[in-house]
């Protein structure tokens, strides 16, 4: 396990680019808990950059994967509208698995579909803070 409390969105992103992205292996799947604004996708800025991509990161609400240049690529889908295996399914989820570093925001919605092994990342709010846990895989 591993814990950190953040007190800004660059404290976060720092955390994912230089705790988080180098431990992170091509089939690594980062499932995210926390709600709405909890700092998910500013965390994923982090390992997006941590892995060596100049790609903009934001939230993929409607496209529901995007898909960000580095070596291993990193997948970042949004669950929030899944809400069963079709869907999931027309996400390309499945085929997205093993080809790079997944990390899926709302993935309280798949859980099922969660590989063994995956890695969960808890970001709890508290005002400007965040405590954010790591559970599993290298962790
Ligand atoms: N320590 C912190 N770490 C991360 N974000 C923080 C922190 N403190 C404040 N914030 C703010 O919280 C918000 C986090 O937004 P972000 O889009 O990353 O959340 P999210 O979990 O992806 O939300 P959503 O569920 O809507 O996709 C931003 O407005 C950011 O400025
Ligand atoms: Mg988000």
């Amino acid at each position: 396990m591993l814990s950190f409390i953040s007190h800004s969105p660059a404290e976060t992103e720092e955390f994912a680019a230089s705790a988080v992205a180098p431990k992170l292996r091509k089939g690594d799947v980062l499932a995210f808990r926390g709600g709405l604004g909890a700092g998910k996708t500013t965390f994923t800025r982090g390992l997006a950059r941590g892995l060596g991509s100049d790609d903009e990161v934001s939230s993929p609400t409607f496209a529901l994967v995007h898909e960000y240049a580095c070596d291993p690529p990193l997948y970042h889908f949004d669950m929030y509208r899944i809400t069963g295996f079709d869907d999931l399914y027309s996400t390309g989820f499945f085929d997205y698995l093993g080809n790079g570093v997944l990390a899926i925001e709302w993935s309280e919605n798949i859980e099922g579909a969660l590989p063994d092994g995956a890695i969960t990342v808890t970001l709890t709010p508290d005002g400007e803070s965040r405590t954010i846990t790591l559970e599993g895989g290298p962790f």
